[in-house]
């Protein structure tokens, strides 16, 4: 039994989300492994929700123990972690302040003005533009905001990019390994493997010490869209191993457990390839289900590619986690001009 509930959790969530089989994916890709969405990215009612929040559900009362008045935290101009702190933070009546990197070269004029920094800005974030480059690690311009706060007279609250080195942000994905095993008995069936996306690690991090409680931590499926995968295993190592400790696993991550696959997210971060936007087009035009250019479509492709590989015996059961991301999409209007 994982002890993960001796940690207080701010609901920020409608509660479990929903798994759908998605039938019309699982014929189109040969009908010999069967596919299912589970829909993370249908989660709250907060500003169109996402993956973010679980993560943040744990670190929101930790915030507030804190006396802080400013959630203070980073990403890339179409972060939608920035969204989901500003979300959090007028939620709770906090001040927000959120510095967004040039992680992304961009073609879209309207690129810093629409889907995730629009509604950042429309809930009364302070949103602070720099030219920093992609980097998922700690980052001055962040600890450089977090003074800014202090020199104004606030108490700000740091929160890392993706709310993942953050001492509980792995907490959230361990909750949904818990919640997926709750509905496999419920709906009969087990999961074979699980797809996921990732970048700053505490969602994969989560999710492979909640399903290592059953021996399944190597059936997390990572696909890497950081494009700089060393830096996100060694993110996703850190994050398993204090995860581990936290929620009492009762033994170490072996290496092996953790699985990343790198093959997907070319050219760079948050630049599409002509495979993952098959991929974005793919699922909208089977499931009508909308995955983005920087994450969801990156390991929609991912796992679209595996199951043409034969990477999954016939008759498994995958689970893809849709994690969020689709507003980003407007930023991208001139990409998808035609569909
Ligand atoms: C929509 C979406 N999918 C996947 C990820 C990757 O998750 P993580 O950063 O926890 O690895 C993120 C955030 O980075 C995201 O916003």
């Amino acid at each position: 039994m994982l002890r993960l509930d001796k940690f207080e959790r701010y609901p920020l969530t409608f509660g479990p989300t929903p798994i759908e089989f998605l039938p019309r994916m699982t014929e189109a890709l040969g009908g010999k492994v069967e596919i299912y969405a589970k829909r993370d990215d249908c989660n709250s009612g907060l500003a169109f929700g996402g993956n973010k929040l679980r993560k943040l559900e744990y670190i929101v009362p930790d915030a507030i123990a804190s006396n802080a008045d400013t959630l203070v935290s980073i990403g890339g101009v179409q972060s939608n972690h920035t969204r989901m702190v500003a979300a959090t933070a007028a939620k709770i009546g906090m001040k927000c302040v959120v510095v967004q990197e040039s992680w992304v070269p961009h073609e879209d004029a309207v690129y810093d003005r629409v889907g995730n920094i629009l509604l950042t800005r429309l809930m009364g974030a302070d949103s602070r533009i720099v030219e920093d480059g992609f980097d998922i690690g700690i980052r001055k311009s962040w600890e450089d905001a977090i003074q800014s706060v202090e020199d104004a007279g606030g108490k700000p609250y740091g929160i890392p990019a993706g709310a993942s080195v953050h001492k509980y942000g792995g907490l959230g994905y361990v909750g949904f390994a818990e919640e997926v095993r709750a509905q496999e008995a419920q709906m009969g069936i087990k999961f074979d493997y699980i797809i996921v996306c990732v970048v700053t690690g505490s969602t994969q991090g989560g999710m492979i010490v909640g399903f290592a409680a059953d021996g399944r931590g190597d059936k997390v499926i990572g696909i890497d869209a950081s494009g700089t995968p060393a830096q996100t295993r060694a993110q996703v190592r850190e994050i398993v191993d204090n995860t581990a400790e936290l929620v009492e696993l009762g033994r170490k991550v072996r290496d092996d457990e953790i699985v990343i696959l790198e093959d997907y997210a070319y050219p760079a971060y948050g630049v599409p390839s002509a495979e993952t936007s098959d991929a974005i087009r793919f699922a909208a035009r089977t499931e009508a289900m909308i995955t983005d250019p920087v994450y969801e479509g990156k390991s929609m492709q991912g796992m679209i590619d595996l199951v043409k590989k034969g990477y999954f015996p016939d008759g498994a059961k995958v689970l893809y986690a849709h994690l969020g991301g689709a507003p980003a999409l407007n930023g991208y209007s001139y990409t998808y001009r035609n569909g």
